[in-house]
């Protein structure tokens, strides 16, 4: 089966709200230092983007969790591949995700962290499928609300492929 991708947000859009982003953290957090934490590896691209953009302090880290592997619907099992370098505790942290689509991988993410004593915790996404959420996650900044369909770019992939568009687009299959 053939793949055909459609562009959804152009490069100069995503650029545009990263930097949006970048200046609302930058204020919000003004006066403190935000440990960003990226989950890989599709945070990647959105992560680097936007860390350039703030302007307090900056500290990274990474995590990995299992995702779709091949298939396009989530299969609800989270499993950490790879754990974070530093500890979390008494720091304020920002979990920069490429998007929240039923909220399973977040949600777990998010409750494991806070047993982990942060000073704060919020969540930072590129991209929103509201329409999709299974379970409900607070989302403190969003880049972009899409529509229910399977997106690649930006570091978002279809088994592996298309993380390196530098823009959104939807995967349109031929029959
Ligand atoms: P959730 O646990 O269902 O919210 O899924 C989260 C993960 O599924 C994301 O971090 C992505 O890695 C992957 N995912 C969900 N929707 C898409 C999509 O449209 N394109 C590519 N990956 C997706
Ligand atoms: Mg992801």
């Amino acid at each position: 089966m053939a793949e055909r991708i459609r562009v959804l947000l152009t490069e100069q859009e995503v650029d545009a709200r990263i930097q949006a982003i970048g200046e609302q953290i930058s204020r919000d957090y003004e006066g403190r230092q935000v440990h960003l934490i990226c989950v890989l590896k599709g945070g990647s691209f959105f992560m680097c983007e936007l860390a350039k953009r703030i302007s307090v302090p900056v500290s990274l880290d990474f995590m990995s969790v299992s995702s779709y592997g091949k298939d396009t619907k989530s299969s609800g099992v989270v499993k950490i591949v790879k754990d974070l370098d530093e500890s979390v505790k008494g720091k304020d942290v920002i979990v920069v995700e490429d998007i929240v689509d039923s909220g399973r991988t977040l949600s777990y993410l998010l409750d494991l962290l806070r047993d982990r004593g942060p000073a704060s915790l919020r969540l930072c996404t590129l991209l929103d499928k509201p329409d999709r959420r299974v379970v409900d996650v607070p989302v403190d900044y969003t880049g972009f609300q899409i529509p229910d369909e399977f997106v690649v770019g930006y570091g978002l992939d279809y088994a592996q492929k298309y993380r390196n568009l530098p823009y959104i687009g939807v995967v349109e299959f031929d029959e």
